[in-house]
């Protein structure tokens, strides 16, 4: 048993968690005494890597492939994880995207869209129905969006995205209130632009200049708050969304 940490004990679920923000959510977790349930849907070889680096550093993890946007790879996941780990999950988190495409209004397509909303609505939907058994019967559980501080900037050329990422705003809310009477919470995290591997060579300078803090985010940033908000810590902080972004935007 690890002494001392924050999340002791529990289990979670990070989609997307073999590479971007996700390998870093599900590092940030099991440093803090989480046994990780790392998703992934393709890339097998670095959802395993992040496994190698949480059990490097004396965690728990285990990588599980599902394509979260489809009823049969949700069905029978929460089964695998609870047998794998003895427990089964108590924090969720939504992370995982497929290709963002920028495109105008008049390129867009209804399937573009509902390509955004298969990742931000419906794999979020499928997901929160599955743990919810457990999570209501012990009364306890944290859900953990991850939308975008898109939402708030309206960027032109990018409304698949940040239409579904807003859809993201109103679920957590409706979630929030739903699910406050069984214990649990369900928050968002927002964050700026946070470069990851899909981001290398990529120019920032444009955009850092304009964050009050001066600086582009790392992928720890978004990790340590998502801590934050599956502990104890945030036992109060429901329905909430929180901007991870050096000052970019200013509420929602
Ligand atoms: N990075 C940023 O600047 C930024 C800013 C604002 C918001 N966000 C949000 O943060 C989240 C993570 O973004 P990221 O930049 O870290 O993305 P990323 O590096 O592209 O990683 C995406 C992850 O999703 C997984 N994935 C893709 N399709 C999947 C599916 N059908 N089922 C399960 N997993 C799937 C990928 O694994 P496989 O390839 O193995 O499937 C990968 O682990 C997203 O919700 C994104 O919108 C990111």
């Amino acid at each position: 048993m690890l002494s001392g940490k924050k999340l002791n004990g529990s289990v979670a679920l990070v989609t997307g968690g073999s590479r971007g923000l996700g390998r870093w959510i599900c590092k940030a977790l099991a440093d803090e005494g989480t046994s990780v349930a790392v998703n992934y849907n393709s890339s097998s070889a670095d959802a395993e890597r992040t496994v190698e680096l949480i059990q490097e550093a004396g965690g728990k993890a285990a990588a599980f492939r599902a394509d979260v946007t489809q009823e049969a790879g949700v069905e029978g996941l929460m089964d695998q994880i609870s047998k794998h780990f003895g427990r089964p999950v108590d924090i969720l988190v939504n992370n995982a995207t497929g290709p963002q495409p920028m495109l105008s209004i008049e390129e867009s397509t209804w399937e573009l869209y509902l390509d955004q909303l298969h990742f931000f609505v419906k794999a979020p939907l499928l997901l929160v129905k599955a743990v919810l058994p457990h999570m209501k019967a012990q009364g306890r559980g944290s859900i953990i969006n991850i939308g975008s501080e898109v939402v708030q900037l309206g960027n032109p050329n990018f409304s698949s995205y940040v239409t579904a990422k807003s859809s993201m705003i109103g679920m957590t809310r409706s979630w929030a209130s739903e699910l406050g009477p069984s214990g649990i919470r369900v928050n968002l995290i927002a964050p700026g632009w946070i470069p990851v591997e899909r981001h290398e060579g990529v120019q920032t300078d444009h955009y850092s200049k304009q964050v009050p803090l001066r600086k582009m985010g790392e992928p720890s940033d978004i990790a340590s708050a998502i801590v934050f908000l599956a502990s104890e810590d945030a036992k109060f902080i429901t329905g909430q969304c929180l901007s991870v972004n050096g000052g970019m935007t200013f509420g929602i």
